[in-house]
């Protein structure tokens, strides 16, 4: 069977097509060593139009092509962690990851990233790799819960959890300090997608 060892759901995870508002065909896959520079152009893009994400700019620009290959290769080594592009016209526009936490304790636990190009916002991308996710999860032997924290700012973000019924557990207070000085609450979000 295609998938390898992440099995029947991954390779249908793969496969996902959908067509954006604007007509565009909207490809959700896991990448291949060979999107690697796509993958790198995105993040780079990503991180100088938000600062919605933990990695700043200059952090961002430590990654070169062989730092992206490797990053990309560690997901398709490893059956606990997954890592999926959305691609629009064959341009990587989105990314989702989700890292099992390290410990065999909370081997059941796993961490989101998620983000889109600015000019893809609004037009279901963020729905739709949110979705491919949680069905990965629902098939995943040991992982039962998403969770992560969220800027307090992030209205969007926020409403995209709500819409799939996260749940906000509390906040904590200046959890983060943007790069112009400013604080920002963390909002702490969980939701168990299996018992
Ligand atoms: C958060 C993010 C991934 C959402 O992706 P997206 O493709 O725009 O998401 P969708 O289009 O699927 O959904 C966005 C939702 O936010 C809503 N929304 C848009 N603007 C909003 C605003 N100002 N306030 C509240 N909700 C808003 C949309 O209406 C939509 O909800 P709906 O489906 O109920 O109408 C994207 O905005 C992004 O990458 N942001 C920068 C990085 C980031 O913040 N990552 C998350 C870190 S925790």
């Amino acid at each position: 069977m295609k998938g390898g060892r992440y099995g029947r759901l991954f390779y249908y995870i793969c496969n996902m097509q959908h067509f954006l508002p604007n007509g565009k065909k909207l490809v959700i896959r896991a990448p291949e060593v060979s999107d690697a520079q796509a993958c790198l152009d995105c993040f780079l893009q990503l991180t100088q139009e938000t600062d919605f994400l933990l990695y700043t700019h200059e952090e961002a620009k430590r990654f070169d092509l062989a730092a992206e290959e490797a990053f990309i290769r560690s997901y398709k080594d490893h059956p606990d962690n997954l890592f999926l592009i959305a691609e629009a016209d064959g341009v990587v526009v989105g990314t989702l990851s989700l890292n099992q936490a390290r410990f065999q304790k909370q081997k059941h636990m796993a961490l989101l990233g998620i983000a889109v190009l600015h000019k893809y916002w609004n037009m279901g991308i963020g729905r739709r790799l949110l979705t491919a996710a949680i069905r990965w999860v629902e098939e995943h032997p040991h992982i039962t819960t998403i969770h992560f924290e969220v800027l307090a700012t992030n209205e969007r973000a926020i409403q995209l959890y709500r819409n799939f019924n996260f749940i906000e557990h509390g906040r904590i207070p200046q959890g983060l300090q943007q790069t112009n000085g400013s604080w920002v609450d963390l909002v702490v979000m969980s939701k168990r997608i299996k018992y």
